[in-house]
């Protein structure tokens, strides 16, 4: 994560230099120099900007975005552990109970497919979204019948009543506090009356920047919840609690959270 952050230090740089450039040198000779200015820059962010202090500067950076960020580059690696992971289909099928089959159903922050594919070969019609372009990609290519899309989950861009279901595992852990009741707002607003929304989250600490498990050296936010700090935020988007339970994490390694909460609301 630290890149990523550079990333944007290095962009605001780059611009300044090359902004001030504009002025000294005649337009057709810019390209030599602002390559210069660049690597210049590169350099300055990268050697002299720890991590932490680029963190406190980004304060109104936002967490989700810095959270994907991480994803396009452990996308792979992600989709290698976690794919194949039977681990919480045991709430899944429950979630499945609530659903008449062939219901239209959303994915969530659907990552590689790791639940997609079990709506699909369920006979649901099922899509996904998601934020990261490099799951994106791979979702695409492991589930070709089904479809996905580029999108923030908090500004769904599907018409009101939408869905019987919505899915979101482990992805609403990277939304910030304070668009949470507003991002629960928009699946009501998709969901059709009596639609189901089924939630797997961890429970624990409240936006947090941690050390990625899977990346050792970057950086990710994690939002952890209770189970009561979740009813709080579904009350406060208008949505049901129909049923809750907390269970032990079976792969819990670095994460930062040993437990799991599942959730089912409806609208
Ligand atoms: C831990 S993975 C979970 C993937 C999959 N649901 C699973 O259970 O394996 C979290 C996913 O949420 C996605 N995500 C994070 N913030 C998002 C946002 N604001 N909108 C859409 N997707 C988001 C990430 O890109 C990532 O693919």
């Amino acid at each position: 994560m630290k890149n990523a952050i550079a990333k944007i230090k290095k962009i605001s740089i780059v611009g300044r230099l090359a902004g001030s450039l504009n002025y000294l040198v005649p337009k057709s000779k810019l390209k030599i120099p602002t390559e210069n200015a660049i690597k210049m820059a590169q350099n300055i962010a990268a050697q002299e900007i720890p991590n932490e202090q680029m963190l406190s500067r980004h304060k109104k950076m936002d967490k989700s975005k810095f959270a994907v960020a991480g994803y396009e580059k452990i996308a792979q690696k992600y989709t290698q552990l976690y794919y194949d992971d039977k681990s919480d289909l045991g709430f899944f099928n429950q979630f499945l109970t609530y659903l008449p089959k062939g219901s239209r159903v959303l994915d969530v922050g659907c990552g590689p497919g790791t639940f997609t594919q079990h709506f699909v070969s369920a006979g649901f019609a099922v899509e996904g979204i998601d934020l990261s372009k490099k799951m994106i990609t791979i979702v695409r290519k492991k589930l070709p019948k089904a479809r996905f899309q580029l999108m923030d989950m908090r500004q769904l861009k599907f018409p009101e009543n939408s869905f019987d279901g919505i899915f979101a595992a482990y992805s609403l852990i990277h939304i910030p506090s304070e668009d949470i009741v507003d991002t629960l707002k928009g699946f009501k607003r998709v969901l059709k009356p009596d639609g189901i929304v089924g939630l797997i989250t961890q429970k624990g600490a409240s936006d947090k920047i941690v050390d990625e498990p899977m990346q050792p050296g970057e950086k990710m936010f994690f939002n952890f919840f209770t189970k009561e700090r979740l009813q709080k935020f579904l009350d406060g988007a208008g949505l049901k609690l129909e049923y809750q339970e907390e269970a032990v994490l079976a792969d819990a390694e670095g994460s930062g959270s040993d437990r799991v909460i599942y959730t089912i609301a409806t609208k």
